[in-house]
């Protein structure tokens, strides 16, 4: 059985960083989650770690459309009654300007955070609407909002993602699913060095001098638009580092050069 009559939760990306803590979290809160992402040792370490006991590590890259309807297919019965989809999965590759982009790191955004998010809905929506209630929240950024030097495609899959999640809440209106976008700034997570290719030094250096986001921070405010009374909707949250200036200009004299190499 579920935890209690909330049901299930599928927290895709919940391998590290945001997902993983929104995962706990709302297994805290109990819900049985369905932990969601590619690599099997995280997923297991954080199921095992959960005192709850109701997290179950599912393996599944969001871009295979095939193998993740099958793996969402094949969930036990105690993890069927899905009530909350986070679509976190999502992920940024290099920092420079387009003109020097690379083809294949904007195809891996765009395979991940826009055809992989709509995989995910692909299978669950349907679910949700047939339960008859539910939440969606989508993991934005304020990249979609505010242009930075090197933000290029990665903005715009967010961007993306912002626009879908208010035509998601048009689409679902009436089915007692809501919807909301939560769009965070800059936050420590292992997002930077993804970024930069494994370069923990670079990806370190984006957050010196300036106390960036936590992944609990994040959590929370999903925790809280799922946590409302069933009559309100939270349509966007937007949160970033008090230092943070929009974009990636921060309180002091960061700010980001035309090259794209560096921030500090
Ligand atoms: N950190 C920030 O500053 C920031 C700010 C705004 C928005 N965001 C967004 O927040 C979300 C979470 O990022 P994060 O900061 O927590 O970064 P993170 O620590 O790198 O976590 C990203 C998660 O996404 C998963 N993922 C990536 N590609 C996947 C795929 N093809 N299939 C399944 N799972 C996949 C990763 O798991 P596996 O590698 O194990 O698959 C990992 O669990 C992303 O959508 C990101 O764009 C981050």
């Amino acid at each position: 059985m579920a935890q209690d009559e909330r049901g299930v939760a599928v927290v895709s990306g919940a391998s590290s960083g945001f997902g993983e803590r929104i995962a706990q979290l709302l297994s805290r809160q109990g819900y049985s989650v369905v932990a969601l992402a590619r690599r099997a040792d995280r997923l297991k370490a954080l199921a095992e770690q959960d005192s709850t006991g109701a997290i179950l590590p599912v393996v599944a890259d969001v871009r295979d459309r095939e193998g993740l309807a099958r793996a969402l297919d094949e969930l036990p019965p105690d993890f069927r009654d899905i009530s909350v989809l986070i679509n976190n999965a999502g992920l940024s590759r290099g920092f420079g300007p387009l003109q020097s982009g690379s083809p294949e790191s904007w195809r891996e955004m765009i395979d991940t955070n826009i055809s992989g998010l709509l995989n995910v809905s692909e299978v669950l929506l349907p679910r949700l609407v047939s339960r008859g209630s539910g939440h969606v929240v989508n993991i934005g950024s304020i990249a979609a909002n505010y242009p930075y030097m090197g933000g290029n495609v990665y903005a715009a899959t967010k961007a993306f993602v912002h626009q879908l999640s208010l035509n998601m809440r048009v689409d679902l209106q009436g089915t007692g699913v809501r919807v909301s976008c939560v769009a965070p700034g800059m936050a420590k997570t292992e997002f930077a060095q993804v970024r930069f290719d494994g370069d923990v030094e670079r990806a370190d250096a984006l957050y010196e001098g300036i106390q960036p986001l936590t992944a609990d921070d994040v959590a929370e405010a999903v925790a809280w638009c799922v946590s409302r009374p069933a009559h309100v909707n939270i349509n966007m949250i937007e949160l970033m580092p008090s230092d943070q200036n929009f974009g990636l200009g921060f309180a002091g004299s960061r700010t980001t050069p035309a090259d794209g190499t560096d921030v500090t």
